[in-house]
């Protein structure tokens, strides 16, 4: 059976007090809209369609970034979900199989969730999820006979005794696509809002025989995101799922309450996260790894066995093979290190490669940037370079070479060479007491002054 989804996210989301649509908002370091999108790709969708409306281009942008296969429709004014939905119709015109419609302000509800809409949709045209609201406030109302969803009333348009019903609909609804979009064009905007609901799609159904039901989910599924206070809590909330499942998963966490992680984090077993890390976006480790205190890592893989930190800086591009040790200080950006690589101490590389069981020493600086342009600095396997060796690119450094430390390296060195780039030492014999004592009179002549 094939599935579509359909993402609404065109809403201003006004109480967020910001300039950013609201799914564009981070929760674990991606947009509000990519855990949703996250928790609907399990389902193998044929289509995704994203509906945009406020920052349309960008939420189109970050749409794509997910999933380059997601299409995005314009909403170019909000006249309420019901109309949101039917803005996905001609692109979904062809598609067959189940609908399902998602929030892209609602990050948690669980793929296993969705799962089970798909299945109760063999007992029912159209499904909807629900949930007993502890407060059920604003929440619409899922007005049941038996299993029978008979409709769905907003908190606005419902009676005292509609109100006082606290199963609540979570806004995820999954039917027949054909069967949605029928239901959605029949939808009007007599209600207290002047929207056009898509909640009245039960009614219409029903007043049709065809039949509904209600799928249900715990609360904390359905949170959505309204204010920059909430997102806070869903950011704790998120935070503590990940770190119980990392650990889960045979991750050491030393303390998982200051470990962050970003939504697509992955780690292997038997690695170790120690006390204050944070995940940025698109990192890989693998097993037996260890990150010390205080790393930032972001767009990295670290491969088996890697030690990086304590404070450490992974930066989009940098690939750690097995066994390599990053130390303190270090800054890595889009370079590739290979096994055995050690780069110990206070150290930029930047669009470098660095060949295997290199030794870095510290104070090294791989000079990528011109001002304008950024050159690429290549490392042979078993260099020495030494300590504050400047590598000015492009540059090579051929197999088996050494750098003398201060040297500032502005041409390739060949393999197994020394190259020394620095200044010839000096030394003036007795020069240094005559420089104290000249020191020293300035010095009591300027107390004088003084006093
Ligand atoms: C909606 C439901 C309500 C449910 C609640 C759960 C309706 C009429 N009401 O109310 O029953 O309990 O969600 O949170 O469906 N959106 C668009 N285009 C629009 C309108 C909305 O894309 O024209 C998007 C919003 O950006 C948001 C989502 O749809 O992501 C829900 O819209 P919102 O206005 O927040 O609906 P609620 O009033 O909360
Ligand atoms: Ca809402």
């Amino acid at each position: 059976m094939s599935v579509s989804l359909i993402v609404l996210a065109a809403g201003k989301g006004t109480r967020m007090n910001s300039d950013l649509p609201k799914v564009l908002h981070r929760l674990g370091a991606a947009p509000l809209l990519h855990h949703a999108l996250q928790a609907g790709q399990t389902l193998d969708p044929d289509q995704i369609v994203v509906i945009a409306g406020h920052g349309a281009a960008a939420v189109e942008k970050a749409a794509r970034a997910f999933d380059n296969s997601v299409e995005v429709v314009l909403q170019a004014e909000q006249l309420g979900t019901g109309h949101a939905v039917a803005q996905a119709a001609s692109l979904l015109a062809g598609a067959t199989g189940d609908a399902i419609v998602l929030y892209g302000d609602t990050p948690f509800v669980r793929s296993e969730t969705l799962q089970a809409m798909l299945d109760a949709r063999v007992h029912n045209a159209v499904v909807v999820l629900g949930f007993e609201a502890a407060d059920p406030g604003r929440y619409g109302r899922l007005i049941t006979s038996g299993d029978t969803l008979e409709r769905i009333v907003e908190f606005k348009d419902a009676s005292d005794a509609e109100r006082a019903v606290t199963l609540c609909n979570s806004g995820v609804i999954c039917a027949d696509i054909s069967v949605l979009f029928d239901l959605v064009s029949r939808v009007g905007n007599a209600n207290a809002s002047g929207e056009y609901y898509l909640t009245d799609i039960i009614e219409i159904a029903r007043a049709q025989g065809l039949s509904a039901g209600v799928v249900r989910c715990d609360e904390d599924e359905t949170l959505g995101i309204n204010t920059r206070a909430e997102l806070s809590m869903a950011e704790a909330a998120f935070q503590a799922r990940m770190r119980a499942e990392a650990m889960e998963n045979g991750v050491t966490l030393t303390d998982p309450a200051t470990t962050y992680f970003a939504l697509d984090t992955v780690i292997g077993r038997d690695t170790t996260i120690g006390p204050n890390v944070v995940f940025g976006p698109r990192v890989t480790i693998e097993s037996d790894a260890e990150i010390k205190a205080f790393c930032h890592l972001e767009g990295c893989h670290i491969s088996r066995g890697a030690s990086v930190g304590p404070f450490a800086r992974l930066r989009p591009g940098a690939e750690l093979a097995e066994d390599v040790h990053v130390g303190n200080f270090v800054e890595i950006k889009n370079a590739v290190l290979d096994e055995g690589v050690k780069v110990g101490h206070l150290t930029y590389l930047g669009d470098a490669h660095v060949g295997e069981h290199t030794n870095i020493g510290a104070g090294t600086i791989t000079c990528n940037y011109d001002g304008v342009n950024k050159h690429h600095t290549e490392i042979g396997p078993r260099v020495f370079i030494g300590s504050n060796t400047m590598l000015v690119a492009p540059v090579r450094v051929g197999r088996d070479a050494m750098t003398g430390s201060g040297s500032v390296i502005t041409a390739d060195v060949p393999a197994e060479a020394v190259a020394i780039g620095r200044a010839r030492q000096v030394n003036k014999p007795g020069l240094a007491v005559k420089l104290f004592d000249m020191y020293k009179s300035v010095r009591e002549k300027r107390q004088k002054e003084a006093q």
